[in-house]
């Protein structure tokens, strides 16, 4: 996969890019990430990115030339097609299904907006999708591309060492997953669940899916109606 990320903070991302799994699925060669500065695609010898909005109001817009500019001069360049994904809190909400799709895309473009926003016509005419992370403002789309290229790039096979730890991951079947212990047996006066130090794999196994289950309908019930709603269209 490729990943090109459109912005005017370029440097913010080498803090996620540049570490743990991330760094080593692009040192494995499975996904190329390179970002973009947008002052680069300006026509305007300032640099300048943003201009006040029509109609009046506060705040600037991040005007649409650099951004046309920045995704065509990206597409120009890559053979494969890229989907443009514009970051937008007005955007369809991001959840494991959708890391779940992106991850199977050959290439994926990110714009990051700022300030008070994206001129309209990036979205309109530009964008062929559009990302919120949540129902919560950030200063800029940065943070949220990151959260966005992190969940999608460990999807992408051969990226985690261990497949099994996908498999049984939370949102995984609309789940959570089930509670996690590790040594030692007995942490002050709190000793693990018997089953887990029984050696019994099959017990294991069923107070997992158990707990899985139990876990989901305290904490996220919608998680497991999406299941049955689920398995009835199928
Ligand atoms: C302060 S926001 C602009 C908000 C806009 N004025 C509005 O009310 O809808 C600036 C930029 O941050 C990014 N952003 C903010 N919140 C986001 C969210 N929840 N999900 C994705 N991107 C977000 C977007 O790229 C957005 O263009």
């Amino acid at each position: 996969m490729r990943i090109d990320i459109i912005s005017i903070f370029p440097k913010m991302f080498s803090a996620v890019l540049d570490e743990s799994i991330i760094k080593r699925a692009q040192a494995k060669g499975k996904v190329k990430i390179f970002t973009h500065d947008l002052r680069n695609f300006t026509l305007d010898k300032h640099r300048k990115v943003d201009d006040r909005p029509f109609g009046g109001g506060s705040g600037m817009i991040i005007q649409a030339e650099p951004v046309f500019r920045a995704v065509e001069a990206v597409k120009k360049k890559i053979k494969g097609k890229s989907k443009v994904i514009l970051l937008c809190p007005q955007g369809k909400r991001f959840n494991q299904d959708y890391a779940r799709k992106l991850s199977k895309c050959a290439g994926l473009i990110f714009i990051c907006g700022h300030y008070e926003g994206v001129d309209e016509r990036v979205r309109l005419h530009l964008a062929d999708e559009e990302i919120s992370i949540g129902d919560y403002l950030l200063t800029g789309g940065e943070l949220a591309a990151m959260v966005v290229v992190d969940s999608v790039v460990r999807l992408i096979p051969g990226v985690l060492g261990d497949k099994n730890s996908l498999n049984f991951e939370s949102f995984e079947g609309n789940l959570l997953e089930y509670p996690q212990y590790s040594r030692p047996a007995k942490f002050r006066n709190w000793p693990v669940p018997g089953v887990l130090v029984s050696g019994d794999h099959h017990k294991i196994s069923l107070w997992r899916k158990l707990e899985a289950l139990k876990r989901t309908g305290l904490r996220r019930p919608d998680l497991l109606k999406n299941k049955s709603n689920r398995k009835e269209q199928q």
